[in-house]
């Protein structure tokens, strides 16, 4: 059985008419965990990524094994007052409500080759907003991924209208 196949929908969640991807179901298969941290693992092993930069909370649980497995370091894009030391932020529209991002100002060198990670990719606004704060912070921001992408709400496309590149999941 193939990667997505185990994401389960939840239809009207957290808000009527939202059909909510829940990863969780795919993460508690051992199989299934292997097989998407593998997909990236391949693809970025070579890449010469510095930091793997994961966004808060689905971001973490995939970000974190990846780094490990590719010999790079993991930083944590948060929400907001999460982080302890100084941060830059950014507020963003999200496909349910509005948010904010912050990272450390520490996080990232000037030049660090960054690879982006979220389970999912909606309408982009929460990716978009973590690549503003890597840029402010002078990364090169190698690739965004994510094991999910909801193309009828076109955040790829807004990312990839920007220069970025992309990769998403299709098994
Ligand atoms: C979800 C998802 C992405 C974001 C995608 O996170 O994990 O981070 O929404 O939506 P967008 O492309 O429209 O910005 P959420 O903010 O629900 O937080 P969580 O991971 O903590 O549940
Ligand atoms: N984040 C934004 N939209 C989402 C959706 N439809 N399912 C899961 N996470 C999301």
């Amino acid at each position: 059985m193939p990667i997505k196949s185990r994401v389960r929908t939840i239809e009207h969640y957290p808000r009527p008419g939202i059909m909510f991807r829940d990863i969780t179901t795919l993460l508690k298969d051992p199989v299934g965990f292997q097989l998407l941290i593998r997909e990236f693992v391949g693809r970025y092993r070579y890449m010469q990524i510095d930091k793997v930069v994961g966004i808060e909370s689905r971001g973490f649980i995939l970000g974190a094994p990846v780094a490990y497995e590719i010999g790079a370091g993991f930083v944590p894009i948060r929400k907001p007052g999460k982080l302890p030391a100084q941060t830059v932020g950014q507020d963003y529209e999200l496909e349910y409500g509005t948010d904010r991002v912050e990272i450390h100002t520490d996080a990232i060198l000037p030049g660090d080759r960054v690879l982006l990670i979220d389970d999912l990719v909606a309408t982009g606004g929460t990716a978009l907003a973590s690549v503003a704060l890597l840029q402010t912070l002078q990364a090169q921001v190698v690739e965004c991924a994510f094991a999910i992408d909801l193309p009828d709400l076109g955040g790829m496309a807004r990312l990839q209208a920007l220069g970025l590149e992309t990769f998403t999941i299709t098994a």
